[in-house]
Formats: C-alpha cells, structure tokens, sequence
C-alpha cells in the first residue's frame, strides 16, 4: 500500500527539462548568508528569541540558548513557535532585497534536523518543518535567479564548542563519532537527491559537508575518512539517480523505478564503501516518505540527454562538494582536495572580531587584509575554487563610517582574488536590544549605510589596498620580507584564530563566530 501512497505524491515532482541546464557557481560569487533562518544562533536576535521563550546572556550550555534547549523547553509548541521564526525571518521581502542588491549566491545553514528522521527524538529535540520553508525558500530564491550552497551547519551531536550556531550547546561535541558521521552521510545523500529529483531545488549547486569544524586537527579524529565518505556520498547518489556516470563503477544499474534498494546489489562490488551502501540504503526510505519517488522517469530523461553527448560520464549538473579548506584547520589536518571526485569548492572563513588576525588598530586591519595570501596558499594545495564563506564588518575597536568603507572595499577586493565571497549575515535583528549591531552585522544595512556599493561587483575605491601592500614602498628586500611574512601570518593564523574561537565561545555570551 505504501507504494500506492507514493505514486500519489508523485505530481510533486515534475520533471522540467530546463532543470537539465548546466548551472554552477557563478563566475564570481557575490553572496551572503541566510544565517539564524534554519538553525537559529539567538545572538542575531536577541528580541525575537526573548519572544519566542529563550533566554540571552547567559550560558547556552545551562539557559535556553540553542534551538535544542528551546525545543526541550516547549516539547508541545515549539514547532508552531520556530514555524512563526522561519516564515518571517527570510520571505519574499528579503529576497527582493537580495536581487536589487546585486546578490547572485546565497549559502543557507542547515541542522541535520531538517530531515526529521535522523533525529532520536528520546535524547534529541529540535522543530519539525523546517523542509517546507526550505522548499518555500528555495522556490523563491531560484526565480529569483539566485544560485544556493547548502551548507550542514549544524550537525548530528554539535561539531563544535558551546556554539549556539552548532543548535546544540554543549562542552564535549558528538560529531566525531562513527554514529554521527554516519548520519551526516545519510543527510547528504538526501539532500543531494533532492537537489537532483526536487525541481526547486534546481538552484542548489553546492552542497558542504561540515561547517567550521574544529580548527585542531587532533580534535576531529576519522574526518579525513569522513571527507571521503561524504564525496562518495554524492557521487554514488548522483550515480543511482543517472546524474553521473563514472566508467570506473561499471555499468549503470537497471533504474528499478529509482529503487536504491533494489539498484544497490548492481552496483558493482568495491566501488563504494560498506559504509557509503549503507547511508544510501537508509537514505532511500526517507526520500520515499517525503514523496520523492519515480526518480527512473527522470533518470531516464537524463540519459539520453547524455547519450546525445556520446558517453555517459560525470555531467554539468553534478552538485559541487564544498569543504571548509584546508587551512581551516591545524595540525597536520587531512586535505579535502584528496577526497575529490567531481567538482569541489572550498571554504574559508574569517573573522577580525574575535581577534588573534591582526592588531586591534586600522592600519593593521588594512596591512593584513592587503596583504592575505590564502587564495593562493590555498590553491597550492588544490583546494580552489576558494570562496569567503563567512566574514564581516566587526571590528575590535569602534569603527568610523569612513573605514567601514574602506574595510568593506578592501575585503572584497581580497576575497574576489578567489571565488568570491559570501557576507555573514544578509540581515541581523534591528531592535532596542540589539543596539547597532545591524551596522557590521547586515549586508543589507551596510548597503543602505552606504558602506558597501550598490553594485556589488564596484568598488568605492578599486585602490583602497595600494598603500598598505608590502613592498608598496618598492625595494628587492620589500618583496622579500613580503613572502616571508605571509607565510608566518598563514601558519599563525590558524592557530592564533583557534585561540581566539575558543576563548571567545568561553565567553557565556559567544557573540559566536558563525
Ligand atoms: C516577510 O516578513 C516580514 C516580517 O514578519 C513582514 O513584515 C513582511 O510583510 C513579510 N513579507 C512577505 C512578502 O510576506
Ligand atoms: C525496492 O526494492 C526492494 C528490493 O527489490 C523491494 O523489496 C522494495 O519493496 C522496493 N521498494 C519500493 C518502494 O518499490
């Protein structure tokens, strides 16, 4: 009976074969995040969260400062109380704000919670319903012609420290266990699937495994294994679905109406792990209840297309896998480059506020900022195309608008050297009790405020960073000093950001870097 119930659902899918337009990144990513939608980190909000039941300014491991401890508190009414958050938070409104400021990408944070059935509902409590909005969203987004990474913000067990942004605050995460990963494998294969089979989810070029995992690599034991595995994930979802094809995995499977249950057995032995098998066998049932089925007509349709191009092989459309880069991380950290297998991008974020980058001073914002190296760092280890994923106008000292300008421009400058770049956040809480933290905080504001151009592509001053460039005083030892003291500030870096993560997120407020 249960198939019949399916095969009921299926005119929620159409099968549009506009959805079979390559689309990928754009040639330069100028986007933001859609941050506190999903998973919400109160600090953004401090009024609606008061409102909704939670409390601020205290510590989110004992108050209810997390979406978790906000759900514990209200098990009856906390789905309609973050129902009430999702569709005011981001809806039409912003997304026209969004195209009239020129945005063509948005990264929206996710909890693994958006997919119900991960969740051990007997120790875990998070809202249900965030897939519609997310849908409602994403309708919104692609017609507005604005490409989406889906970023696992925040995952299974927390991945990070007394992190509101993790939706779990707690002192010891859980993440890096063989029971988490392995449901984060699970959330990827559905989340690529409906990338795939979900017409609105046309838009969805990316899709990142992990955000901000611990920077101390000997913190995040079996990463590098699951960084293989969540590749594979992709590409072995893609491969059931007919999206793509690699001749090393054999002959496609019969389509079997899309049944991965049934195509697994076909898939030749060895090709991919026990381990990504089982994800995708435990994915299936869970797409199935969320009336995506028939995928064969699709695949079929796919097919073709491809047989039109000669060989069955990976395709345009694949979903690029995204990581947090390489130098996100110390202490001999596994390189996502080498789990690649497909398209890839990488992710780096940074953050001044939090300190442990630069002196707390402009000039040496400036200096440092002119003068970053990780587009290039980076790439020299293959992780590129690198994206900003996350940054921000905060300083460590009261800023003028004057140099807000020249921050904003400068940042810019620098991240487009790479992929482009994503702002945290498109907009914060503007209220009594947020004070003026929309000023550094909202790329929307920072429009309005004229601190960035209208345009994002323009700069107020193309040369903003010309006086502040090493060597810009012009000498053989200039140069010199340069390289020299860009590798010191990339390998300190890492660690002074740490550092500096950890002792802010000590803090029981954690103004949390995101
Ligand atoms: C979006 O939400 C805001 C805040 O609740 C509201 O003022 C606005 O009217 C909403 N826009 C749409 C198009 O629903
Ligand atoms: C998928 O295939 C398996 C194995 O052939 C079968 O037992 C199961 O009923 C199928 N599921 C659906 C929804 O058709």
């Amino acid at each position: 009976m249960r198939g019949a119930t399916l095969f009921s659902l299926l005119p929620l899918l159409s099968f549009l074969p506009g959805a079979l337009a390559g689309h990928g990144l754009p040639r330069k990513i100028y986007g933001v995040n859609l941050g506190s939608w999903l998973v919400v980190e109160p600090w953004m909000l401090p009024q609606e969260w008061l409102n909704m039941g939670g409390e601020n300014n205290c510590d989110c491991t004992k108050c209810i400062g997390s979406e978790f401890a906000l759900t514990q508190a209200n098990p009856a009414t906390a789905d309609k109380i973050f129902e009430g958050h999702w569709s005011s938070w981001f809806n039409q409104t912003d997304v026209d704000e969004l195209v009239a400021a020129g945005i063509n990408t948005v990264r929206i944070p996710l909890g693994y919670w958006i997919v119900e059935d991960l969740v051990d509902r007997d120790t875990e409590f998070f809202p249900r319903g965030g897939l519609r909005h997310l849908r409602r969203g994403l309708k919104a987004l692609k017609k507005a012609g604005i490409v989406v990474i889906l970023d696992h913000h925040a995952l299974p067990g927390a991945q990070a420290v007394k992190q509101q942004f993790a939706g779990r605050c707690v002192i010891e995460p859980q993440f890096y266990t063989a029971y988490n990963y392995h449901r984060a494998l699970v959330w990827t294969s559905v989340m690529t699937a409906l990338s795939h089979v979900d017409p609105v989810f046309d838009n969805v070029v990316s899709i990142q495994a992990v955000n901000e995992i611990i920077m101390d690599s000997s913190k995040t034991p079996g990463y590098g294994d699951f960084q293989k595995n969540f590749v594979q994930t992709v590409r072995a979802t893609e491969f059931l679905l007919g999206v793509a094809g690699f001749s090393t995995f054999g002959a496609v499977p019969a389509p079997h109406d899309g049944n991965f249950t049934a195509m697994i057995p076909n898939v030749g032995d060895g090709f991919f792990n026990a381990e990504v098998r089982t994800s995708l066998l435990e994915a299936f049932p869970i797409l199935l209840k969320m009336g995506v089925f028939g995928l064969s007509r699709r695949r079929e349709q796919l097919i073709t297309r491809c047989a039109l191009c000669g060989s069955f092989s990976m395709r345009a459309d694949s979903v690029r896998a995204s990581f947090m880069d390489v130098s996100w991380q110390w202490n001999n950290p596994p390189n996502p480059a080498d789990a690649a297998l497909g398209p890839q991008a990488y992710d780096n974020h940074l953050y001044y506020v939090f300190g442990g980058v630069a002196d707390a001073n402009e000039e040496a914002y400036m200096k440092h900022i002119c003068n970053l190296d990780r587009v290039r760092s980076d790439a020299a280890l293959g992780n590129s195309p690198l994206f900003f994923g996350e940054w921000g106008l905060p300083t460590q000292f009261s800023a003028t608008d004057a140099f807000l300008m020249k921050w904003a421009d400068a940042q810019k400058l620098q991240y487009s050297k790479g992929a482009g770049w994503i702002f945290w956040n498109f907009k914060v809480e503007k209220s009594k009790l947020a004070g003026d933290m929309a000023r550094e905080w909202s790329y929307l504001e920072g429009v309005r405020r004229g601190y960035f151009t209208k345009d994002p592509a323009q700069y107020h001053d193309e040369n903003v960073c010309v006086p502040y460039l090493n060597g810009a005083s012009s000498s053989a030892s200039a140069t010199a000093t340069s390289a020299a003291s860009s590798t010191a500030a990339a390998s300190t870096t890492a660690a002074a950001t740490s550092t500096a993560a950890s002792s802010t997120t000590a803090a029981a407020s954690s103004t949390a870097s995101s």
